[in-house]
């Protein structure tokens, strides 16, 4: 352990000095960049040339390093034993920064307001609001609304210039208050410096201009930080009706809350701190792993797929309409209508279906998702309805093929 200590001071000042240095390079960003839904995606663009580019490039992949940084630093002074003790400020500090590094990203993710950004704002504006009781006030909070529109940009601005930053600040002062400790002076620039390589190695992706058609899709692939929430997810969706959040809100948060705790343990437990330690590593390993999807390029473009109308059949297509009233009457009875708004026609916590026959005029395709989300869509965040029977998924398909 005490061989370890410089290194552990050295990554939780290089920590402070890499976040130090983010906040800087964001305020420079700031004076071109303008944070409105007409404006955000012309002026990022302008941050992706010339010598403004490299700005950004070290923003764009600071953030990837600190996520990274964080996690690995929060583990390794937890396993040492920061959270009792002389270094519990150091602790406190570094349970702080790891939630930063993501909540900075999250935010940061959207500020670009290319398709991908806006996308995947919905989507986790979406998540939200499974939670039970809380889920709508938090989803409106997020984006400013009942769904994401232009007013949802401006916010997401304002909590990451304004408010995680002046959480940073407060965390940094706290952090200085370690005690002294001698490392060796090169430990101190290797975060930033890592962010800077890569930055000087591969643009930051970027996509072209949301357009409000992107503002209810959900065809972004999720980023890779989001991975192990986005597993979990999955689980919670298995372990029962509705049980998404469990896995992607509830668990995040028990975890956050344990992690809390023991900051709070007069002496070390190293057997309780060590093994939650290896639970919740394992755990988001294995829920990565599962989560099963592609993640979104960390480099060039990252746009969602575009899509593409069907060539219309050369014989109409006719609705069996005794079919479509059942499928109709199970589309509310399986609760599909509570993430697909009445009759599919106006998404809340899934994507709007209405347009979807233009694309999708085969009754296959609809059983086909139903069943299993996945196998159409690898990462799709929608629950399996695999207990539903092959006329069922038939009669939702006719249904549904025919919903506008
Ligand atoms: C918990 C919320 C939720 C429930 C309940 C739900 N869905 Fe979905 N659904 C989604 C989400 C989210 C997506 C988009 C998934 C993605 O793209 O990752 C989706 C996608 C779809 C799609 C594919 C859309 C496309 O663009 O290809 C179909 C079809 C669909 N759902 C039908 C249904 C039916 C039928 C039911 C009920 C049996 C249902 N959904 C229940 C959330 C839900």
């Amino acid at each position: 352990v005490d061989r370890a200590k410089p290194l552990l001071y050295g990554s939780a000042y290089a920590l402070y000095a890499h976040f130090a240095l983010q906040l800087v390079a964001g305020g420079l960003l700031a004076t071109v960049y303008r944070g409105s839904a007409s404006e955000a995606h012309a002026t990022t663009a302008t941050l992706h040339q010339g010598a403004w580019a490299i700005l950004q490039g070290f923003h764009y992949w600071g953030s990837f390093v600190l996520i990274i940084h964080s996690v690995l630093h929060l583990g390794a002074v937890t396993w040492a034993g920061w959270y009792a003790g002389k270094e519990k400020k150091g602790y406190f500090t570094a349970l702080i920064l790891a939630g930063l590094a993501l909540g900075f990203q999250v935010s940061g993710n959207a500020l670009s307001w290319d398709r991908h950004g806006v996308q995947t704002a919905a989507v986790e504006g979406a998540i939200a609001n499974r939670i039970p009781v809380m889920g709508a006030m938090a989803s409106k909070t997020m984006l400013g609304g009942t769904e994401l529109s232009d007013k949802t940009l401006p916010l997401w601005y304002d909590a990451h210039r304004i408010g995680l930053a002046i959480v940073l600040v407060v965390a940094l002062i706290i952090g200085l208050q370690l005690p002294k400790q001698k490392v060796p002076t090169w430990t101190v620039a290797l975060s930033a410096l890592a962010a800077l390589a890569l930055a000087v190695l591969l643009a930051a992706p970027f996509g072209t201009a949301a357009t409000p058609d992107d503002y209810g899709r959900f065809d972004a692939k999720p980023s890779w930080y989001t991975a192990p929430m986005h597993g979990l997810l999955v689980w919670g969706d298995r372990l029962m009706t509705g049980g998404g959040w469990i896995g992607a809100a509830l668990v995040p948060g028990l975890i956050g809350a344990a992690m809390v705790g023991l900051g709070f343990l007069k002496k070390p437990k190293p057997a309780v701190a060590r093994g939650l330690l290896a639970g919740f590593a394992l755990l988001g390993l294995l829920a990565t792993i599962t989560s099963g999807g592609e993640v979104a390029s960390l480099t060039g473009t990252r746009d969602p797929k575009v899509r593409v109308a069907a060539v219309p059949p050369a014989v109409a297509q006719v609705q069996d309409k005794v079919m479509a009233a059942k499928g109709k009457a199970l589309f509310a009875a399986q609760g599909c209508a509570g993430c697909h708004g009445q009759d599919g026609l106006k998404g809340t916590t899934g994507p709007s279906l209405k347009d979807l026959w233009k694309e999708q005029p085969e009754a296959s395709y609809y059983e086909r998702y139903v069943k299993n989300p996945a196998s159409v869509q690898p990462g799709s965040t929608m629950p399996a309805y695999s207990n539903l029977k092959q006329e069922e998924l038939r009669q939702l398909a006719e249904f549904l093929r025919f919903a506008r």
